[in-house]
């Protein structure tokens, strides 16, 4: 389906797109309905996940690799970032659904801002 680095690129920034905005419209539900604000968030992590899977197996099964606009050490960075974020994600879906709320609310400034500068960072530091 997919054939060079360009459309890989693409791909990944529309599927983690979704979710950042999935993430965002279930952050401003959080108030207004409990049960669409947990849907919302749960499916900013499916794209997530979905967007990862497509990542991961076109640049190791398939070789197709993302370039690198800025210096590596910044992919590097991303890349940290990027598994730091993912971690924190699962730990707002696992209170969420657990309904520990004190810990689900903590993390929710960290996590939002996280996604945010990983999303727009890796759309800066790689391209197609
Ligand atoms: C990933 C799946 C998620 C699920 C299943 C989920 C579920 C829930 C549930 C059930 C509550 C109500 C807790 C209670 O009052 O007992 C809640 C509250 C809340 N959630 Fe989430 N959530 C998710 C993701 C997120 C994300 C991504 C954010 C923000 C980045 C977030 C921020 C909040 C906040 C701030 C509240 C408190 C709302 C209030 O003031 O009452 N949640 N969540």
């Amino acid at each position: 389906m997919i054939q060079n680095a360009a459309e890989l690129y693409i791909a990944v920034q529309v599927l983690m797109g979704i979710s950042l905005l999935a993430f965002l419209a279930g952050y401003f539900m959080r108030k207004k309905n409990k049960n669409i604000h947990g849907l919302l968030g749960l499916t900013g992590v499916l794209f997530n996940l979905v967007g990862a899977g497509v990542l991961v197996y076109y640049v190791y099964a398939e070789g197709i690799l993302l370039k690198n606009r800025l210096p590596v050490l910044f992919a590097y960075l991303h890349r940290g970032f990027a598994v730091l974020v993912t971690l924190l994600m699962f730990y707002m879906a696992y209170t969420g659904i657990t309904k520990q709320r004190e810990k689900h609310i903590k993390m929710h400034k960290l996590f939002l801002i996280g996604y945010i500068i990983v999303y727009f960072s890796g759309m800066i530091v790689f391209h197609g």
